[in-house]
């Protein structure tokens, strides 16, 4: 028996001997050749998620981030979301995660985010089914509707929140700016009319929505995120009965209503009716939230630097003059080619308040950049904001500057390289389906706030990061009508 053993013993040792050795050998050459970028865990199981997600102001990237970046580079591991993570404040690598989706990186959201905006939403899908979702909204806002269809749309909403002002009052530019962007959504997708009992209890019925997609994915009554799957419900009741009555309408008649995008998703989509459901909410989401922040970062960043306020008044009231002379009511597409330097206003306001301000992703593949080594399956986030206010990139970048965006004030390979690092729309097959239709309602909007009225904030107020962006008391402004204008 024993003899047996030590038989065996001789004749399997060797080779186990051999394959522990290069077991060992390897793994140590492996964990010595894999090269993680830098970085901590943080606490267990929480790791340094609170600390990433603290509320700081947004034209920073916080603190914790800049320790972070100051300590570890600008490609750094840590654990977020309970996940192994890299975080990226790099703009070379945060380019080359947004071109790969669905080949080295794919959309990963945390699953608070899929359950209130629901499955097919397509913030959440990935594949064939996201590519359907995306072609119809990008149809829905193809140039050709926002030349002809969306440019009044967006007038005629501006001009019912300007002309609701009265002179020297005071009130929440945030507010007005959300009101804004949701009645031009809402009517956009479902035809539902500003002022109407409707749209304003739709409106409120969002905001506490919103308040749970920031939250917690905890599900028991009494918290945010058990509210907002209420609130989700309520508000898919309401789409769900717009939903039934334009079927019955479309059968009875054969006459063509309502352009909206629940229309052109009825009608043109094989999508089921949950799935149009979550793609109207999900764009009301989209569409919704940012632009009007947006607006509202605009509306505070010009407030502090007059001379560009100057200057827009020469750029509209020009455009003003040119359509009064051609006996014209509203603004045409030629009007909106010409506003030159609100393209800058808008593009350092997106630089400077970040209203997205990273994306989730996840590692499907290993991959090498820069010599780190990125493991397949961990999390990834492109950080732009830390890419919008870094200081190799952007001179002054705490500066808002909107001449810095001048094409005729500097064309150098500096000025080359801000351009290609600039992201606020994000990128690749993923690059957000709405930024000329959020470019559109920021122009006009300005338009007539500049040619209708001065402004100045009546109390002090600072946008914070929490992580959505908002100002801490709704950015209260105080407005005074300019009677010299020709804008009306
Ligand atoms: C200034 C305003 C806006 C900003 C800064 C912004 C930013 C972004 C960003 C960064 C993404 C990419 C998300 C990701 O890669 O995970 C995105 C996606 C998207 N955005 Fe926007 N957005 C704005 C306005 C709008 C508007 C007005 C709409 C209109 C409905 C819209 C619709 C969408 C949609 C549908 C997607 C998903 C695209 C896809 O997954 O294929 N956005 N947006
Ligand atoms: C709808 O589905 C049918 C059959 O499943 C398919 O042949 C058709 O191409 C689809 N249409 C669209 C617009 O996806
Ligand atoms: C160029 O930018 C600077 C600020 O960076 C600004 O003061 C100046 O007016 C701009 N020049 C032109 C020609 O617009
Ligand atoms: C603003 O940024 C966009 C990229 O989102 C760029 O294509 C455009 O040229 C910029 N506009 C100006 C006036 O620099
Ligand atoms: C334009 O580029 C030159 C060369 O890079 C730089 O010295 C100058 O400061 C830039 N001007 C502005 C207004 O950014």
């Amino acid at each position: 028996m024993s003899m047996l053993m030590a038989e065996e013993l001789r004749f399997f040792l060797p080779p186990a001997l051999v394959a522990l050795f290069f077991y060992v050998y390897l793994t140590r050459w492996r964990r010595k050749r894999l090269n993680l970028p830098p970085g901590g865990a943080g606490w267990p199981f929480v790791g340094d998620t609170f600390a990433y997600l603290k509320p700081h102001p947004a034209t920073t990237v916080g603190r914790f981030m800049e320790q972070h970046i100051a300590r570890f580079g600008k490609i750094y591991r840590s654990s977020l979301f309970g996940e192994p993570t890299i975080v990226s404040a790099d703009a070379g690598l945060n380019r080359f995660i947004l071109q790969n989706e669905g080949k080295l990186f794919e959309c990963s959201y945390p699953s608070s985010i899929g359950g209130i905006l629901g499955k097919w939403s397509m913030l959440v899908l990935v594949g064939d089914m996201h590519r359907e979702m995306r072609m119809i909204s990008l149809n829905f806002m193809s140039n050709l509707r926002l030349r002809s269809h969306l440019l009044p749309e967006v007038e005629r909403h501006t001009l019912l929140v300007l002309r609701s002002w009265r002179d020297s009052s005071t009130f929440s530019a945030q507010e007005e700016a959300k009101k804004f962007t949701f009645n031009l959504m809402a009517k956009n997708i479902m035809s539902m009319n500003p002022r109407e009992p409707e749209t304003e209890k739709l409106r409120l019925e969002y905001i506490t929505f919103m308040k749970g997609v920031v939250s917690a994915p905890l599900n028991f009554p009494g918290t945010a995120y058990w509210r907002a799957l209420k609130s989700r419900s309520n508000i898919l009741r309401v789409i769900e009965q717009k939903m039934e009555e334009r079927i019955q309408e479309m059968t009875s008649e054969t006459e063509e209503r309502a352009e909206d995008l629940l229309g052109w998703a009825l009608k043109q989509s094989n999508l089921s009716k949950e799935q149009i459901l979550d793609l109207l909410l999900s764009l009301l989401f989209a569409g919704h939230e940012t632009s009007s922040m947006a607006l509202a970062l605009a509306i505070f960043f010009l407030e502090g630097c007059p001379k560009a306020v100057r200057q827009l008044r020469i750029e509209h009231g020009e455009i003003a003059r040119k359509r009064k002379q051609r006996g014209d009511a509203g603004l045409n597409w030629e009007d909106y080619r010409r506003m030159e330097f609100t393209q800058c206003v808008i593009n350092e306001t997106l630089r400077l308040g970040n209203v997205v301000r990273f994306v989730h992703r996840k590692v499907l593949k290993d991959v090498e950049y820069k010599g780190y080594n990125i493991p397949c399956g961990w999390k990834i986030l492109p950080v732009f904001a830390a890419v919008h206010l870094d200081p190799s990139i952007y001179d002054d970048p705490h500066e808002f500057n909107p001449w810095r965006w001048q094409q005729s004030n500097n064309s150098t390979a500096a000025a080359a390289a801000a351009a290609n690092s600039f992201m606020p729309y994000g990128g690749g097959p993923r690059l957000c389906a709405g930024s000329e239709l959020a470019k559109l309602e920021m122009a006009v909007f300005l338009h007539h706030l500049v040619l209708s009225y001065r402004w100045e904030l009546a109390e002090a107020d600072q946008a914070f990061a929490c992580p959505f962006v908002e100002f801490r008391r709704g950015l209260p402004i105080r407005v005074h009508a300019l009677h010299d204008t020709c804008s009306h």
